[in-house]
């Protein structure tokens, strides 16, 4: 059975000056998961992080974590969660080892050098732990952030943008990082714009935009319901028109009739075996071709055709 950890109920927050960041946000993370809230630029992510975190006020609506609500003791509730935020925000000047023993005793927790030390050396900081911050890579950087936010031993980890500007070779250290976290029983919660990472990374995914939350699932079933196939076929020779047992399937005459176009499955997963029947029919009719080209959408088409009909609907 999932246990959920968090739990937003029509959380709301309007900024001075009428700015409605989040609008009904209604989400339960579940113990163990990994989530990715994944929304663009000023969709709300950072600011739904910060009403979790005690950082900003919301306007309405409730947030539960660890089963209680977090109104009446959010700093209860923030003691077993960590924090990597999406700014670089730390003492530069810090040796790595002082500023993750200090984290730790922010929440009040006695010293335990065995503990910070295994978290630098799962981090691979352990080396590096007398060096001042602003003397590391920036990949390195931004595992003294994490390692500051594990320093206290959360239950719950938000990882606000972990991987925003940078480059390919950091962003899987970080996504290994994480993976790590979890094997550790840590539930994750990551915002991101890169579709890719919470493609690679999540084990359910919340699209936002505009405050609201337009869709939460298993990142498979996700891409199961709402993706589609399309294929092409290189025709031998050129048609100009379908018998009746091909323009049956969801397809189109391309490039002067040289190619056949199918877009077909939606949301049934079957586009593959749709196309397969395809071929079969093609054969039948006596239709030859040269090759196919058969490709299933990914959760970043999702992502842009939601995007997209939010817009439309907006318009
Ligand atoms: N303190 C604030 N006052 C007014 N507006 C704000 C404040 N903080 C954020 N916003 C606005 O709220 C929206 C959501 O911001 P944010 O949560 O940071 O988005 P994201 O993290 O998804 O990029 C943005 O339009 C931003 O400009
Ligand atoms: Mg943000």
């Amino acid at each position: 059975m999932p246990e959920p950890i968090l739990e937003l109920a029509g959380l709301t927050k309007v900024f001075p000056g009428g700015f409605k960041a989040l609008d009904n946000v209604d989400l339960t993370i579940n113990r163990g998961e990994i989530f990715a809230l994944l929304g663009p630029n000023g969709a709300g992510k950072t600011t739904l992080i910060g009403a979790v975190c005690g950082l900003v006020r919301p306007t309405s609506g409730t947030i539960r974590a660890f089963g209680q609500d977090t109104k009446s003791d959010w700093r209860q509730a923030r003691a077993r969660i960590g924090l990597v935020p999406q700014e670089l925000s730390t003492d530069m000047f810090e040796p790595v080892l002082h500023a993750v023993e200090y984290s730790r005793g922010l929440f009040g927790l006695a010293p335990d050098p065995a503990r910070i030390e295994e978290i630098l050396r799962s981090l691979s900081l352990w080396d590096k732990r007398n060096n001042r911050i602003m003397e590391l890579s920036g990949g390195m950087k931004r595992r003294v952030l994490i390692a500051k936010a594990m320093a206290h031993e959360p239950d719950l980890l938000f990882l606000d943008e972990p991987t925003a500007g940078v480059d390919v070779e950091l962003r899987k250290d970080m996504w290994h990082q994480i993976d790590a976290m979890r094997a550790r029983g840590v539930t994750v919660i990551l915002t991101t714009h890169y579709i890719e990472e919470a493609e690679e990374m999540a084990d359910r995914v919340g699209i936002i935009r505009g405050g609201k939350i337009l869709m939460v699932d298993q990142k498979d079933a996700m891409m199961a319901r709402l993706g589609r196939t399309e294929a092409h076929v290189m025709l031998a020779q050129p048609l100009d028109t379908l018998p009746p047992a091909i323009a049956a399937f969801p397809v189109e005459l391309k490039e002067g009739g040289r190619s056949l176009c199918y877009r077909g499955g939606d949301g049934t997963g079957k586009g593959r075996e749709e196309v397969a029947e395809l071929t079969k029919a093609l054969i039948a009719s006596g239709i030859d071709y040269v090759g196919i080209d058969v490709r299933e959408s990914s959760l970043e088409d999702i992502f842009v055709s939601l995007l997209g009909d939010e817009e439309e609907q907006a318009a």
